[in-house]
């Protein structure tokens, strides 16, 4: 099992994959490394489509203007939020850490009140926020992944409209990335990455 460290140092994005099938229990745990990922007030807004069979991988893969790689990944994961569960996941979650004593009954307010606001909102508005909660839960399965040998790559480079056509998905369910899974077929080389220096801000 590798630490959290070897974990971030051993992850690329890989764009080759191996034919060989993941396995069902393999899938789980990655689901249940999502499960585990923090999300604002509780609402765990996440909702996870597997795909395996070939014409629908090929179709997303022709979403994600042609990025033909995500097709010869055994497993492509669909990763969403469920916007109206998430407005409601806000408001439960809130006073659930209000009743805890985690939060104070003013923030508390604060959070059912702006939950409230979001149903005013536009799709094009909400998405954003809530699409951070997602993120992390996909980074959980990117570095769970790793335990197994598996590699993945977080696609953003997609139609989300063309996406939910696929499925047959209302504008209720936004789709934050696709995630190729499969069995590394290539070891990339380490990408650049910025000095401490230059991300800190003045
Ligand atoms: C939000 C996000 C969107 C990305 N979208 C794509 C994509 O559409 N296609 C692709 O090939 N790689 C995509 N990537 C992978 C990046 O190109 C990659 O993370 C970056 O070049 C650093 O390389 P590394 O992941 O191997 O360290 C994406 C990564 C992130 C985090």
């Amino acid at each position: 099992m590798l630490t959290t460290k070897e974990a971030m140092e051993k992850r690329r994005s890989i764009r080759k994959f191996k034919s060989d099938p993941v396995s069902p229990l393999i899938i789980q745990e990655l689901l249940e490394s999502a499960r585990m990922a923090p999300s604002g007030c509780n609402a765990q807004p996440w909702r996870f489509k597997i795909v395996e069979d070939n014409e629908t991988k090929e179709k997303l893969a022709q979403t994600a203007y042609n990025q033909s790689f995500i097709a010869q990944a055994p497993v492509v994961m669909v990763c969403c939020a469920d916007i109206s569960d998430y407005i409601q996941g806000t408001v439960s979650g809130a006073q659930d850490l209000g009743k805890i004593g985690a939060l104070e009954d003013r923030i508390v307010k604060i959070l059912c009140n702006s939950a409230e606001e979001l149903k005013e909102l536009s799709v094009e508005d909400i998405a954003p926020r809530i699409a951070a909660n997602v993120a992390i839960a996909i980074e959980h399965i990117v570095l769970r992944a790793l335990d197994f040998d598996l590699g993945t790559c977080w696609i953003r480079l997609m139609d989300e409209e063309k996406i939910r056509n696929i499925f047959g998905w209302d504008k209720n369910i936004y789709v934050v990335a696709l995630l190729p899974i499969g069995y590394p077929d290539e070891s990339p080389n380490p990408r650049g990455r910025r000095s401490i220096d230059e991300i800190l801000l003045k």
